[in-house]
């Protein structure tokens, strides 16, 4: 007897379920309005400041690299290494070389 409910059960069960029989509803997507952050947060313009505002500005702000002492070619060269293996930065081995003279440019030690 109770065993012949049992089909019952389940198909008002599935019915009863809100999200089925809701049918699909479809996700709306808004679009959102935002201030992006100011230029000041880049790299100042200048030879090789596309590859560094590209390769160096999803972790940190600009001012993380503009705010460091004046260094030596070797010194920036390590920074940038210690970027890409210690902290995994995503940069293209191409764009090593342009974001160090960009650095030593800037920022080199006299
Ligand atoms: C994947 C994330 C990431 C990217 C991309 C990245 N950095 Fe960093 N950077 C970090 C982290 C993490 C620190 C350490 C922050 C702290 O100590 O608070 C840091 C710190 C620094 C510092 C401060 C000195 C130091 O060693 O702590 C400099 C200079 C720097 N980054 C330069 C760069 C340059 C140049 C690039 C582009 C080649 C770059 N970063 C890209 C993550 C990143």
């Amino acid at each position: 007897m109770f065993r012949s409910l049992l089909p019952l059960v389940i198909v008002f069960g599935v019915a009863a379920t809100p999200s089925i029989a809701d049918g699909a509803r479809p996700i709306e997507l808004k679009t959102t309005q935002f201030d992006l952050p100011d230029s000041d947060r880049m790299f100042p313009d200048g030879p090789g400041s596309d590859a560094i505002n590209n390769n160096c500005l999803a972790c940190h702000s600009a001012d993380m690299v503009l705010n460091q002492p004046a260094m030596s070619r070797n010194a920036w060269t390590a920074e940038v290494k210690k970027m890409i293996n210690n902290y995994k930065a995503p940069v293209a081995p191409e764009d090593v070389g342009t974001i160090v003279e960009y650095l030593v440019a800037l920022k080199g030690a006299k």
